[in-house]
């Protein structure tokens, strides 16, 4: 098993099927889950299966380490949160042909639900840039080190992660030094001291880190981490701080899965507004 290398049959783009499947397995109306998961003959599963195989062999405490020295010097790209907001649109999801639904359009649906419910500004503002880390799909990385549900590396995998089974393809899954609860970590040391899986959500945490209040970077960092936010499978990591902060990253959950309009969003005639809100948190340009 532990040699063993999944190669991905995906021809897909994964970033809207993990989405998708997200909303299967976290349904608005709780009620309808069990509905969504008796469908077993559907091929968008199995290719979010495949998915989670890749994510949860190569995404070790090494690999990691790895993806923060390459990425988090963040000279790649200097761009004004407009023009990454373009450039990540130029990413393809290619997974759902029936939405017409692009990044920018995501990115402003989720931020104009929290803008609607009265939030303060920079809650508004984090709506709409919490994906731009998904540009690391444009600077070449494979979707397994981009999108998906986070974890904590460097301790043992929760049985509460999606698809947690493919773990044993994981060299540190047979690491003395990671594969016990605490692993490199001390209890409750906060999540500040943990490394996460890689990927769009602790990328972005480092570029906006100096600009945006505490709980924004909090949403940012730990959007992904289900786990958590959903099973409150690593309560032991955590200390009362985070816990305190992980209720912003709930707030903002809902407004990131369940914010899908009727009628996509006017992109040019709200661009001057979010043009507006961004000139009062961040600089003209922004390095990734
Ligand atoms: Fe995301
Ligand atoms: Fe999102």
């Amino acid at each position: 098993m532990k040699d063993q290398k999944p190669v991905s049959k995906t021809t897909h783009d994964i970033v809207g099927l993990w989405e998708e499947d997200l909303l299967k397995r976290y349904p608005e109306d709780p009620q309808k889950k069990e509905e969504a998961f008796r469908n077993y003959d559907d091929p968008a599963r199995d290719t979010v299966k495949e998915f989670y195989q890749l994510n949860h062999t190569y995404q070790t405490f090494d690999f990691v380490q790895r993806k923060e020295r390459e990425f988090l010097s963040l000279g790649r790209r200097a761009m004004s949160l407009w023009e990454a907001v373009e450039f990540l649109n130029t990413l393809v999801d290619d997974s759902d042909p029936d939405t017409e639904l692009d990044q920018t359009q995501h990115l402003l649906q989720t931020s104009e639900a929290i803008r609607a419910d009265g939030q303060p500004d920079w809650f508004v503002l984090t709506g709409f840039l919490h994906d731009l880390g998904k540009v690391l799909c444009l600077f070449g990385e494979p979707q397994w080190a981009v999108v998906g549900d986070t974890f904590p590396v460097g301790c043992r995998h929760s049985e509460k992660i999606v698809y947690s089974e493919f773990f044993k393809a994981n060299p540190d899954f047979y690491d003395e030094r990671y594969n016990t609860l605490y692993g490199i970590y001390e209890p409750n040391c906060g999540l500040r001291n943990v490394h996460m899986s890689w990927g769009h959500d602790e990328y972005l945490f480092h570029v906006m880190k100096d600009y945006l209040p505490e709980p924004a970077l909090y949403m940012i960092r730990y959007h992904s981490f289900y786990a958590q936010h959903r099973e409150k499978a690593y309560n032991h990591l955590m200390d009362a701080h985070d816990h305190e902060m992980f209720e912003w990253v709930s707030a903002f959950n809902p407004y990131d899965l369940y914010s899908k309009a009727a009628a996509p969003p006017n992109v040019q005639a709200l661009r001057p507004y979010y043009e507006d809100l961004a000139t009062r948190y961040l600089p003209d340009v922004i390095n990734f």
